[in-house]
């Protein structure tokens, strides 16, 4: 059912924690199923307002909820960390989905 990359992922995730001094902080739900999301993202910027030139140094994650879900954020960490914010609003949903080898159907939500 689920991809050795889903499972490797929800296993032993990447980038798990909490980041104490973070530049930002961003959490949101699924209110269908219950599962909640927790960011921490430490950006270095260059003071402009140019997000080429804002690098996300360091992200960690807190994920209440399913494997899939804790696998996808998991991901979404690799790809995001040491990429610039415009980069990093590029990555789509089957961007993550896709790195993690597909998820089955009724879990492709997860991802979003
Ligand atoms: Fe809701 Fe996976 S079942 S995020």
């Amino acid at each position: 059912m689920y991809s050795d990359k889903v499972l490797e992922h929800f296993q032993n995730p990447h980038n798990q924690g909490q980041i104490p001094d973070a530049s930002g902080i961003g959490e949101v739900g699924n209110p269908a199923c219950g599962d909640t999301m927790k960011i921490y993202l430490k950006v270095k910027s260059d003071g402009s307002d140019n997000i080429d030139n804002h690098i996300i140094e360091d992200i960690k994650f807190e994920t209440l909820g399913c494997g899939a879900a804790i696998a996808s954020t998991s991901m979404l960490t690799d790809l995001v960390k040491g990429k610039t914010i415009k980069q990093a609003l590029g990555i789509s949903k089957q961007d993550v989905a896709d790195s993690l080898g597909g998820l089955p159907k009724p879990k492709v939500h997860c991802s979003v």
